[in-house]
This record gives C-alpha cells, sequence and structure tokens, in this order.
C-alpha cells in the first residue's frame, strides 16, 4: 500500500506535528553524534519552505514517565537551529496549556520542539487523553521517525488516529523506498552481511532474509555458532550451543533455497580480549584450545571482498568482530573498504555497525546508512511496523 507522502499536501499556514527520532547519544548536555538529528532536516527544511508551523516531538532515553533534567530536549533544539542556520523554539513541556499557548503564537515557517514525550508515561502506555491532548495542537501528522516506528506509543500510533491529514516525511519515504528496492527489487546479485555477537537474536532475521539473498555471509561471534555446527572446535570462542541445531537447519535449508552462506575460513585468535594480548590468524579448523575467535581472519578477507565486488546489492547488519578492542576492527574495516571499492548499492544500519563505520571514519563508503536500530532488525525480520501499520489502518479507512 502506497502511502501518502508529505510534499502531496498543501501545507502553508498548516499546524504540523512531526514525530522525530532525535534519540542521540548525549551526556552533560553534549551531543556526541547529531546524525539523526540531520537525517530529518529534509523534512524540516521542506515544510519551513513551504510556510507551515512546524511542531515536532520526540523522544531521548528512557525517563520512565518523569521529569527528569537528563533528558531534556533542549540541547537538541540548539543542535538543530545550529543545524537549520535559523531559530528554534522550544517549549519545555509537550502537551498542556504552555505547549498550546506556545503553539498558537507559531508564525508561517516556524519551528517548534516540544519538550520530551517519554516524560509522561502516558506516551509508552499509548493513553488516549494524552494521544488527544497531542493531536490536537496539529492540523497534519507527519511520521518521520523510522527508528522509533517499531514502538507502540501514543505519538507513533495513536496521534495519527485523532488528526484528519497524516503522511510520511521525508526520512521516513527514504528508508521505506531504500529497504524496499533492497529486498524487493535489488540489482542482483544480493548479498546480506551479517555478524554480531548472537545468532539468537538474529534467527528471525536470517529466516525472513533466506528466500530473498543470493548470498549471506556471516561473521562475528555468530559465525562460531554456524561452525561449532559443523563440527569445528571452537576453543574459548563465545558461540550458542543451545542454537547449534537451528544453525544447521539453516544451513540446509539455504541450499534449498539456493542461497550461498559463507562462513569465515580463518579467524583471529586470542587468549583474552585485551588490546594488546598475544593474537593469531588460524584456520577455522585450529582454534586452540586456550583461545578465542575474536575476528575474521586475512583470508577471510580476501576471499569476502572478490565476492563483494560482484555483488549488486549489499545489505549489512552487525560487525565481523570485537570492533571495540583493536586489533579485532579489522575485519570488520576491510569488509568496509570491500564494499567502498565495490560498485553494489549498499546499506548499511544497526548501531554497532555504524559505530564500526563511523570510529573507521567509512560512513560515506556506504550508499544509505539506515537510521534505525531495533525498528531495522524488526523490518528486517519482515515484521510491519506498528507506526507504519497505524498509517495503512488510516489510508485504509
Ligand atoms: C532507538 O534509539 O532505537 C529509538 O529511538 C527507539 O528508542 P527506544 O529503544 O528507547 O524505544
Amino acid at each position: 500500500m502506497t502511502l501518502p507522502f508529505i510534499e502531496q499536501f498543501n501545507v502553508t499556514g498548516k499546524r504540523v506535528l512531526v514525530r522525530v527520532d532525535f534519540n542521540v547519544p548525549i551526556h552533560d548536555g553534549i551531543i556526541s553524534d547529531d546524525s539523526r538529528i540531520a537525517a530529518h532536516l529534509p523534512t524540516i527544511e521542506w515544510l519551513t519552505n513551504n510556510g507551515a508551523k512546524v511542531i515536532l516531538m520526540g523522544h531521548l532515553g528512557r525517563p520512565e514517565g518523569e521529569k527528569n533534567p537528563d533528558y531534556t530536549l533542549k540541547p537538541i533544539a540548539n543542535r538543530l537551529a545550529r543545524l537549520l542556520g535559523s531559530p528554534v523554539e522550544f517549549c519545555n513541556d509537550c502537551i498542556g496549556t504552555e505547549a498550546e499557548k506556545t503553539v498558537a503564537a507559531l508564525n508561517d515557517g516556524d519551528v517548534l520542539l516540544l519538550e520530551n514525550l517519554r516524560f509522561y508515561k502516558e506516551e509508552q502506555a499509548n493513553d488516549k487523553g494524552f494521544t488527544k491532548k497531542l493531536a490536537s495542537l496539529a492540523d497534519i501528522y507527519v511520521s518521520d521517525a523510522f527508528g522509533t516506528a517499531h514502538r507502540n506509543h501514543a505519538s507513533i500510533v495513536g496521534v495519527p488516529e485523532h488528526i484528519n491529514q497524516v503522511a510520511l516525511g521525508h526520512l521516513m519515504y527514504n528508508e521505506l523506498e531504500v529497504l524496499k528496492k533492497v529486498l524487493e527489487k535489488p540489482e542482483k546479485p544480493l548479498l546480506f552481511i551479517t555478524g554480531g555477537a548472537k545468532i539468537s537474536s538474529k534467527i528471525d532475521i536470517l529466516h525472513h532474509l533466506l528466500p530473498k539473498v543470493d548470498m549471506m555471509m556471516v561473521g562475528g561471534a555468530m559465525a562460531n555458532t554456524f561452525l561449532a555446527a559443523q563440527g569445528h572446535s571452537m576453543g574459548k570462542s563465545l558461540y550458542e550451543s543451545d542454537y547449534m541445531q537451528e544453525a544447521k537447519r539453516i544451513l540446509t535449508d539455504s541450499a534449498a533455497m539456493g542461497c550461498r552462506i559463507l562462513l569465515p575460513n580463518d579467524v583471529v585468535v586470542a587468549p583474552t580480549l585485551e588490546p594488546d594480548c598475544e593474537t593469531k590468524t588460524v584456520a577455522v579448523d585450529a582454534i586452540p584450545a586456550n583461545m578465542m575467535a575474536l575476528d575474521i581472519g586475512s583470508k577471510t578477507i580476501e576471499i569476502w571482498a572478490k565476492m563483494i565486488k560482484q555483488a549488486g546489492t549489499i545489505l549489512w547488519n552487525g560487525p565481523m568482530g570485537v570492533t571495540e578492542v583493536e586489533p579485532f576492527d579489522k575485519g570488520t574495516q576491510g569488509i568496509t573498504e570491500a564494499i567502498a571499492l565495490s560498485n553494489a548499492y549498499s546499506v548499511a544500519g544497526g548501531g554497532d555497525t555504524l559505530a564500526a563505520l563511523a570510529k573507521a571514519n567509512m560512513l560515506n563508503k556506504v550508499s544509505y546508512i539506515s537510521t534505525g536500530g531495533g525498528a531495522l532488525m524488526e523490518f528486517l525480520e519482515g515484521k510491519t511496523l506498528p507506526g507504519i501499520a497505524a498509517l495503512q489502518k488510516r489510508k485504509a479507512a
């Protein structure tokens, strides 16, 4: 179902309430990464250029329904103003008299940011009264928070039920278009690169993607479970023994579905996870009993880089090794370099993957960076995100 896009609406002079995801890393009021704020600029700029009264609502952290100054959105309003190059008003509340008065005083083209929605427990409870108060602030609702679309919260699923006109913003529209292109009409072959610690947290993604992708590369500790299932001795490596049967089933299913699964040929091992400990690279059938696999090896990087070069589309979620500790970040770095050199259309997402890309200063080497963490995972599991379902329901009504 095609959902309405904000550019289809006349927004001049209208109060437009935009659900954003400004959930950025912030310590003592200092924002260390503002990419989630910047990702909403196309929506906000389009609205201001078209004379809307822009009202932004979002959350920060998990203040659990308490008005806690550690979680105020005030520093975000300041950063947004800097990014926009124009003033952003801030309101100390997201509902009630103060919010109503501030909204009423807006001029066309103004931008207002409301205080943290999660200062009210009613937000996460999707409370009807709270929902209606938020909805009363606007004429048009814009859904632009892909990163939060997996939550059943008032501002995500409740508010669109109570506003006549609802639409996708630019960020949400682009995320959905990109993911649709990758999963439904990819340039072939489609390669899924996955990693991270646990197969258990990605099992639904693997099952959902097996019939869709041509090839999967599995790195990180996730690969250890597959290697153990194949009968390799994993030494002290982290793996999930209760998921070995599941890993075997995925390997069998993949063969039947024509999806090739690539596991590491060699791994970097060490006795402990210390930055300056002794490491060596060994074949996966020669992992010493007193060592653990902490990254993919150089031979694997070389082989996988050649396969990456042949891919038409690449979807990447999950690092290849323990990227937080050097030198176990080399595998992820090698894969990023291979992606950067390929002509494939590439999409990366997920907190650990993006942190690894940022650490290697390589975020711009990927064609599209998803803003979704948990939301992206649920999307890749094949679930309809509640935030999308809410808009579909409105459209069907
Ligand atoms: C995120 O950071 O993934 C989103 O903003 C959602 O935050 P939450 O996990 O606290 O709901």
